[in-house]
């Protein structure tokens, strides 16, 4: 989606210009193409696949005033930035009048192709984002990464169309694999900081001194190991968007410092006598009942009610089970795709099954178990048994369409290699932690790994860190 949004076009007789400005270009991160003609630039542009265009006005075989005309003439929106050796006045305005957004004059320097391209990024940004508040409420066609018609699901996606565009911190709440992650995501994705990074943090996989450093920097000495100063995810995520995952394991001494963030937008680097301040938006997300724990004395009162402003509660799959029909096509699709193997569908009594399975890890869960029947499924109607065979199993031998070219080989290899291997991974965790009692420092201490590193694959698992017999089945 960044590139799409930031896809370019150069049209330019000089090859020099068309090669130099897309190497720039590409070097900044932007996708560019180049047409030499006025013809093939004006057949590019009306196909509708570029958001700006650096127009070169003095071509061959057309003049950029024309190329202009006709693009305004059939409807289409774009930002143009016109490139030209000789600037008459008069040619600016009528060019303005066109919609041309900015001049450079030849030569440019890299420079001077840069701000002037991130100017109108921005002001297409802008452009788009107001159109995108004057458009609500949309259909549930804005959140395409979800798959819900849940009416519970639907009234989610209303209330963060509503609360997207605000700075309001947002807490969400669900059940482990019910989609938090996906749902914070989109709730950034229609804010007003979309174009500013998303950074997420799991507060579970960082021991608390090393969360405080990785959250708000250190100085230089703060403690042993410290042999610079560096920079922490407050300040990296600039004007963002803060992601606090598994926020129920902050410790209180960690909670304390995210309160002062959260209520003055201030926080201190370690080590640091003065404060600094961050603009950031914060969304939270926990598995865990946080009210609960308040009244246990694990969690602050102040920093709940910070937190929970805007609450949005994620039902579990098993409360939403008009959904399971949809979920279990869109990953049956998916993985199709992914395998390049033919699956058509489910009966009508596994599809019966499936809908009143409870589904302890949710999605998560029903997406690895339709992953699986997909990979061992040996007709194109997914039947009873394959679910009894192979709900619980562990590693089965896949049995595969044999490939038709060297690239459905690879990814039926790394395929078998994924699934297998995940596997044998998961296993491993869950033997791991229940020798060591269900604690992740001394699971990850017995078999020789860091412990953020072991934590990191507890959550591609979906394991929880309470032991290894989590959630989710498969
Ligand atoms: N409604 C949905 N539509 C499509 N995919 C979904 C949906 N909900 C969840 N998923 C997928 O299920 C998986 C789990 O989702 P996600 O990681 O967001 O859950 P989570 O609530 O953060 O879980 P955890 O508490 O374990 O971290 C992801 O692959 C996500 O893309
Ligand atoms: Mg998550």
């Amino acid at each position: 989606m960044e590139t799409e949004d930031r896809r370019i076009l150069i049209i330019d007789d000089e090859p020099s210009i068309c090669a130099g400005c897309r190497m720039t270009l590409a070097d900044n991160g932007y996708v560019s193409d180049a047409c030499s003609t006025g013809r093939s630039g004006l057949k590019a542009l009306l196909s509708g696949r570029y958001q700006l265009v650096l127009l070169d006005m003095k071509l061959p075989d057309m003049d950029g005033m024309d190329i202009l005309q006709k693009v305004k003439d059939s409807g289409i929106d774009l930002c143009v930035i016109v490139m030209t050796g000789y600037a008459s006045v008069k040619n600016a305005v009528d060019a303005m009048k066109l919609g041309t957004f900015d001049y450079l004059s030849k030569p440019f320097s890299d420079d001077e192709l840069l701000n002037a391209v991130a100017l109108a990024v921005e002001n297409r940004r802008f452009k788009e984002a107001h159109m995108a508040v004057r458009r609500q409420p949309a259909t549930r066609r804005d959140f395409g990464n979800i798959i819900g018609e849940n009416p519970r699901i639907l009234q989610i996606f209303d209330d963060i169309r509503k609360v997207a565009p605000t700075d309001t911190t947002v807490l969400l709440c669900g059940e482990s694999g019910t989609g938090k992650e996906l749902f914070a995501r989109e709730l950034y994705a229609h804010s007003h900081r979309s174009d500013r990074p998303f950074m997420a943090v799991d507060c579970s996989t960082f021991s608390s001194s090393l969360l405080e450093s990785e959250l708000f920097g250190h100085t230089k000495g703060a403690f042993t190991g410290a042999v610079q100063d560096k920079e922490g995810i407050f300040s990296a995520a600039g004007n963002g968007t803060l992601f606090l995952d598994e926020v129920a394991n902050l410790n209180m001494d960690i909670q304390a410092k995210l309160l002062r963030a959260l209520e003055t937008h201030e926080f201190k680097p370690v080590g640091a006598s003065r404060l600094k301040k961050a603009d950031v938006r914060f969304i939270a997300a926990t598995n865990r009942d946080l009210k609960t724990m308040v009244r246990e004395g694990r969690f602050r009162e102040d920093l709940f009610y910070r937190l929970n402003v805007f609450p949005i509660i994620i039902p579990p799959l098993r409360e939403r089970r008009d959904d399971i029909p949809r979920l279990l096509y869109h990953f049956l699709r998916q993985t199709c795709r992914q395998t390049g193997k033919r699956v058509d569908g489910f009966s009508d009594e596994s599809l019966e099954i499936l809908v009143n399975d409870d589904w302890p890890g949710n999605v998560r869960q029903l997406k690895n178990v339709v992953a699986r029947l997909v990979i061992i499924a040996d007709s194109p109607v997914l039947e009873c048994q394959h679910l009894s065979d192979h709900w619980e199993a562990g590693p089965e031998p896949v049995r595969d369409e044999v490939p038709d070219s060297l690239d459905a080989l690879k990814a039926a290899k790394q395929n078998l290699l994924d699934v297998q291997f995940g596997e044998i991974e998961k296993a491993f965790l869950k033997k791991a932690l229940s020798e060591a009692g269900g604690n992740i420092t001394r699971a990850a201490r017995r078999v020789g790994m860091q412990r953020s590193n072991f934590s990191t694959l507890m959550k591609k698992h979906g394991l929880n860190s309470a032991a290894g017999p989590s959630s989710d089945r498969i």
